[in-house]
């Protein structure tokens, strides 16, 4: 269905995130440890230590994969068996709720990638004091989300779509209207790039200038916060 609703596009939203972040140990550095939340297809994940090693020869680095689903976290694990990565120490799948992250210590993390999943979350403030609490000073937190079309021509064009088409798609492609009719909804509730800025910030973050990075005129959009 993701492939369906965004033509694809979404495939290269998150290697344009990935990119961005440029994840790998640098020379003369320590391996470092990745926590990629509502991670459940581990493509995130996956992405971050393919670019590691690729980029900088990392074979060290860590990510641990959270989701509150079990199910999507064994789906990513399944996934995982085709990886280089199957059954390795260096990708660990942990349930925990992304508010709370009970098992991820304080301070421990040096970025923090959330990917399509912080607009599901019931207290996305608890999410971002969380998300400061466990990254190291210095660490980064980085969120992929839908976000709001900065072109009004193409915004009337996207709602009609979004609206009228996506849950039909839901419904022809995965037998399921009401999910894709929530995912438009919540889309739609979802704060704009400055709200969703300004909440990063009060989270404690540093917010870099600019402040965000529209994707596809905005559909998607990449923040940044770092720890100071
Ligand atoms: C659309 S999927 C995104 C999966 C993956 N990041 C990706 O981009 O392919 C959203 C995920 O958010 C998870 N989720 C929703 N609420 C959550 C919460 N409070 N804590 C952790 N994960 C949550 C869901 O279980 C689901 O796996």
């Amino acid at each position: 269905m993701n492939d369906a609703m965004s033509f694809g596009i979404h495939r290269l939203w998150k290697q344009q995130f990935i990119s961005k972040l440029d994840p790998g140990r640098r020379p003369g550095g320590r391996p470092l440890d990745f926590l990629d939340v509502a991670g459940g297809t581990g493509d995130i994940a996956f992405g971050i230590l393919d670019h590691a090693s690729r980029m900088h020869g990392d074979y060290e680095s860590k990510i641990t994969v959270t989701d509150i689903n079990a199910d999507m976290l064994e789906e990513g694990k399944r996934r995982s068996l085709s990886t280089k990565y199957a059954n390795s120490d260096r990708l660990e799948f942990l349930v925990q709720n992304a508010e709370k992250l009970e098992q991820i210590e304080d301070e421990s993390k040096d970025m923090y990638t959330v990917a399509f999943g912080i607009r599901n979350f019931t207290d996305i403030p608890a999410a971002l004091r969380t998300a400061h609490r466990v990254l190291r000073p210095g660490g980064v937190f980085a969120c992929l989300e839908f976000s709001k079309v900065d072109n009004v021509i193409l915004n009337t064009i996207y709602k009609q779509y979004s609206f009228n088409v996506i849950p039909i798609m839901g419904q022809l492609i995965a037998a399921d209207y009401d999910s894709y009719q929530y995912l438009v909804e919540s889309i739609e509730k979802f704060p704009s790039q400055e709200e969703f800025a300004a909440m990063i910030k009060d989270a404690g973050f540093q917010v870099p200038e600019p402040a965000y990075e529209n994707l596809t005129f905005g559909v998607a959009a990449i923040h940044l916060g770092v720890k100071i």
